[in-house]
Parts: C-alpha cells; sequence; structure tokens
C-alpha cells in the first residue's frame, strides 16, 4: 500500500502556489522536487551568491522558472522580520512553509545572544511561522514542515537554561526537541483553521553539515556517511511527503520518518512542555 501510495505521489502535480526553502542538502533537493510538482518555490538564505547557484541548479533539475530566493538569516531575529515583512507584502499565498534550515552542534551565539542551535533551529523558525501563520490561514488548507532529528531523544529541555551552549552534540540535541514541541503545540493551537504541521526527521543525510567542523573531522565522517547514510534527495523524500499526502494530512502535530508516522518517547509527547515553550519562546522573540 505503502509503495503504491508513493508511485502515485512521484507523479502527482500539485496546484499550490507557493512554498519555500534552503539552498543545499536536503532543502535543495526538496525545493527541487516540489518545484518539478508545478509550486512556486522561493528559497529563503543567509548568502546571496550560494541562493543564485542553487535557484540556477534547482531551475534546471525542475525544468521550471518558478524558483526564486529571498534573503533571510535565521540567527537575526531583525532579519527574520524583516524577510516576513518583505514576503507578505510581495507574495498573496503561502501554501506549504518548510522549516528546513539547521546548524549541527556548534557552540556559537546568535546575534541576539541565544546559543545557535537554540537561536536558528528553534527561535528563528518560531518567529518566522508566527509572523506567516496569518497568510498560512488565509491560504488555507496549509502545511508547517519542520525538520527535526530522532536524536531528540538524548536530550530533555531545561527551562532554567534553554540557551544551554555547553555540549555541541547535546546543544543539536535540544534544539530538534524543542522543533518537536513546536511543530505539536502549532498543530493544538490552528486545529480546525487549515493549517496542518509536521515534524520530520530526514533519516541520517550525506548533506553538507559537517562544513562547520575541523578538517579530520570532516574526513572520518565522509567514511562513516558513506556507509550509514542517503544521499539529499532519499532524505527529502519524507519532507515531500508531508509536504504533499492526503495520509499525512490526518496526523497533524505528528512526528514522521520513512515516509510514515514514528512513534516518539513519551517524554517528547507531552503537550504541557510544548505550550511552556512556545510561551518562552514568545516571551524570548518579543512576540507581542
Ligand atoms: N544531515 C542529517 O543527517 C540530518 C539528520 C537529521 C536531521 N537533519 C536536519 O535536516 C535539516 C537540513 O539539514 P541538511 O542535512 O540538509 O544540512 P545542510 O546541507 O547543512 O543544510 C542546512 C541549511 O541550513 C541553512 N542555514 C544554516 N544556518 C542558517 C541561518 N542562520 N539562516 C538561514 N539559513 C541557514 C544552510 O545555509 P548555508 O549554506 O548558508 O549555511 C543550509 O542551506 C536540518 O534542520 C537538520 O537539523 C539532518
Amino acid at each position: 500500500g505503502y509503495k503504491e501510495e508513493y508511485c502515485a505521489l512521484l507523479r502527482r502535480k500539485i496546484n499550490m502556489k507557493y512554498t519555500f526553502w534552503g539552498n543545499s542538502g536536503t532543502g535543495k533537493e526538496t525545493a527541487v522536487a516540489l518545484a518539478a510538482r508545478g509550486a512556486r518555490v522561493i528559497i529563503a538564505c543567509r548568502d546571496h551568491e550560494k541562493a543564485a547557484r542553487a535557484v540556477r541548479e534547482i531551475k534546471l533539475r525542475s525544468r521550471s522558472f518558478n524558483v526564486f530566493h529571498m534573503e533571510l538569516d535565521l540567527a537575526s531575529l531583525h532579519s527574520v522580520r524583516e524577510f516576513c515583512k518583505k514576503f507578505l507584502q510581495q507574495e498573496k499565498s503561502l501554501h506549504i512553509l518548510v522549516n528546513n534550515a539547521g546548524m549541527p552542534g556548534v557552540l556559537d551565539w546568535t546575534n541576539d545572544g541565544f546559543s545557535m542551535c537554540f537561536g536558528v533551529n528553534h527561535l528563528g523558525h518560531f518567529l518566522l511561522t508566527n509572523l506567516l501563520l496569518p497568510r498560512l490561514k488565509e491560504c488555507a488548507p496549509s502545511r508547517v514542515i519542520t525538520l527535526t532529528c530522532s536524536c531528540y531523544k538524548y536530550q530533555k529541555l531545561d527551562f532554567q537554561d534553554l540557551n544551554y551552549n555547553l555540549l555541541p552534540f547535546f546543544t543539536y540535541c535540544r534544539s530538534k526537541l524543542a522543533n518537536i514541541y513546536f511543530s505539536q503545540e502549532l498543530a493544538r493551537i490552528t486545529e480546525g483553521k487549515g493549517v496542518t504541521s509536521y515534524a520530520v526527521h530526514p533519516g541520517f543525510v550525506q548533506s553538507r553539515w559537517t562544513c562547520h567542523y575541523s578538517f579530520l573531522f570532516r574526513i572520518l565522517m565522509q567514511v562513516v556517511m558513506w556507509m550509514f547514510s542517503v544521499p539529499c534527495e532519499i532524505g527529502a523524500q519524507t519532507v515531500v511527503y508531508c509536504a504533499v499526502s492526503n495520509e499525512a494530512a490526518k496526523h497533524s502535530g505528528g512526528y514522521f520518518a520513512d515516509c510514515q508516522p514514528a512513534a516518539l518517547r513519551p517524554f517528547a509527547r507531552d503537550a504541557g512542555v510544548a505550550k511552556k515553550l512556545w510561551e518562552a519562546s514568545e516571551r524570548l522573540v518579543k512576540l507581542a
């Protein structure tokens, strides 16, 4: 049954006009897949040169001219607000929002003084989604897909120290757990309003995430990835599935891996924690 639905999905054209995404790895592959299905794709990137190159490649591979880029740096809340202002002025529709961008575990700080992982992976997307939510509601049915990672299970959130920035891998795990709570709470508050929300684990993907680390670590990870990881096209499949499948639409708030709903550890399904994180995030990004 799954194989048949998957084959049907590969052929399905979508009439959703607007969507946006990133300039490398899983994000680029998702953009290719959605553009090839007829979507107008806007990739939101912090580096103009890279974005322009990615747009050229996405256009060529998807055989679509309907691909654009806009400037967005998720490490700056000011940039997120500017991006949303411009987007809402120039685009009348938004049907699929993919919160793909992600920093792996690095001990750095954003422009606003948040730890890089928490600031980019969670707070940047939190503010972005909230500012675009009115447009998503206007364009319902619409979907928000947030990339997370199965490593969420190795950490819990500490509300006394949301800005935790001590062990790189654990900062990443916490930000990916925050993505899951965010996606669940978003599903709860938009229930009955035509907006659905999904958290997606793309698998262990051969993307460019190692570029943030030392040469030696990169060599080591190339070997590990060669043995255990999947190409970015495969990593993008679950995202595309959540973007276009009728079956996925029945599981708003769900966690998906390998193009199907997957089980979460009980602590990651705690609606109380999801609500608490939402409220704390509203305060941190100064959302009125
Ligand atoms: N790779 C894996 O095995 C794996 C596993 C589980 C989950 N994930 C998740 O999948 C998502 C995609 O990652 P990937 O594997 O495709 O890695 P990737 O190739 O490194 O892509 C990450 C993207 O995020 C963008 N980005 C980073 N910081 C940004 C910022 N401040 N503002 C705007 N864009 C920013 C990067 O842009 P630049 O090119 O400008 O840096 C890049 O386009 C991430 O959320 C990641 O956590 C990945």
